[in-house]
């Protein structure tokens, strides 16, 4: 490979003249607005503004979040964000210590007793009621700090209290239903959440840092989840929303890229994008899901963004241009991307009751735009961008 990335960006694609420019400028107000956000204690807000989330932080936003602005070279704004998230863990050691014990001993610990799943920007649970019980953060964490570190070459001592943590509570509670990405149907077990905390496991697992005992409980709960997802998590030969439906969700792409419960390239993942695009692409932003009516169940600006990574990733270069344009064209004036648009809605009557509850909608949402810059850097958009870092 002798062309630098730059180059080849720009031989090979078909940009019109000043785009590649615009998309670029984007990236960098993607930073922008991540890092002016970010609070003094590391914590990414989800959304600064959005009346529900005003105040918290959580591990599945800001772990995605945080890949975004490692791959900006941004070291500090994602150590800050991985050390507050180690803090959060190592400071409820002694209460997952206490959970996996009762857990030990045939106890199902009641959901109120569970971690949270989003915390102040303080490290503290919320004093309003949420749908509280989600262990794909913790996995998607695992994987966000791993893969940063690896990436810069940094040591984990820092982090390793807050892992150990993580890989803990994941190996006692993973096969429990619990709520999924969209804090729903706490009734299921969902294959984005086994997803999460299988890729997790599996990224702490490879830096060879585990004890002998956590090392072997990690290796068979990743074995575990693959065994019960290729039984009872697959449907038509792709993945499913949750066991024992043949349904999908918009976040599956993300068990191909990045978690790998699915391999890359592997009949399974290809058919999974496949049904993902099928069922929930329209014009290049994706739905969540079918029955989604929040807000009306518009396009999630970083759910295009998985879609086009994996197709990046999968070699469809075009594919994943088209995403990072469709999401490019739906910045605001001020370059600030929303959680979701409304060009096209699945449910429509549902809108208003959403706007009269919450306000608009969340924007700008700090995820959507750390998945611009997943999929930026993964076009190779990022090569040569003289990113300020904080
Ligand atoms: C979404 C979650 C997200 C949270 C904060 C919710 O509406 O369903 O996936 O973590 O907002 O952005």
């Amino acid at each position: 490979m002798t062309t630098p990335p730059a180059e080849r960006l720009q031989a090979a694609d078909d940009f019109a003249p000043g785009e590649l420019e615009t998309l670029q400028r984007l990236a960098v107000r993607s930073h922008e607005v991540i890092v002016q956000h970010q609070q003094p204690g590391g914590a990414y807000p989800a959304s600064p503004t959005f009346s529900a989330y005003t105040g918290y932080a959580w591990f599945r936003d800001g772990a995605f979040t945080a890949e975004g602005i490692s791959r900006c070279g941004d070291v500090a704004s994602a150590d800050a964000f991985h050390d507050w998230c180690a803090g959060v863990l190592a400071a409820r050691r002694d209460h997952v210590t206490d959970l996996v014990r009762r857990a030990a001993t045939g106890e199902r610990p009641p959901l109120e007793d569970m971690l949270p799943t989003r915390y102040t920007y303080a490290g503290q649970p919320g004093s309003d009621a949420w749908w509280d019980f989600q262990t794909d953060g913790y996995g998607t964490w695992l994987w966000s700090v791993v893969t940063h570190a690896e990436r810069h070459g940094l040591g984990l001592a820092r982090w390793w209290a807050g892992i150990e943590v993580a890989v803990d509570y994941l190996a006692a509670f993973w096969d429990l239903p619990c709520y999924d990405w969209w804090e729903e149907h706490v009734e299921h077990r969902h294959v984005s959440t086994l997803g999460a905390i299988s890729g997790g496991l599996r990224a702490v697992e490879r830096t060879g840092l585990l004890d002998a005992a956590r090392s072997r409980t990690a290796g068979e709960v990743v074995a575990d989840i693959a065994r019960l997802v290729s039984t009872d998590g697959t449907s038509g030969g792709h993945l499913t929303k949750w066991l024992g439906t043949d349904a999908v969700d918009g976040s599956l792409p993300s068990c191909v890229v990045p978690f790998g419960l699915a391999a890359p390239g592997s009949d399974l993942a290809t058919r999974t994008l496949q049904a993902v695009a099928a069922d929930l692409d329209v014009d290049g932003g994706v739905h969540r899901f079918r029955a989604d009516v929040f807000y009306g169940g518009g396009q999630w600006l970083l759910l295009s963004a998985l879609l086009g990574w994996n197709l990046a990733v999968a070699g469809d270069r075009a594919g994943a241009l088209r995403h990072l344009r469709w999401i490019a064209a739906r910045a605001t004036a001020t370059g600030e991307l929303p959680e979701q648009v409304e060009d096209h809605l699945l449910h429509p009557e549902h809108r208003q009751e959403w706007l009269d509850r919450w306000g608009p909608v969340a924007t700008p949402l700090l995820w959507s735009h750390g998945m611009y810059l997943i999929l930026a850097d993964e076009l190779g958009l990022l090569d040569r961008l003289d990113l300020p870092t904080t």
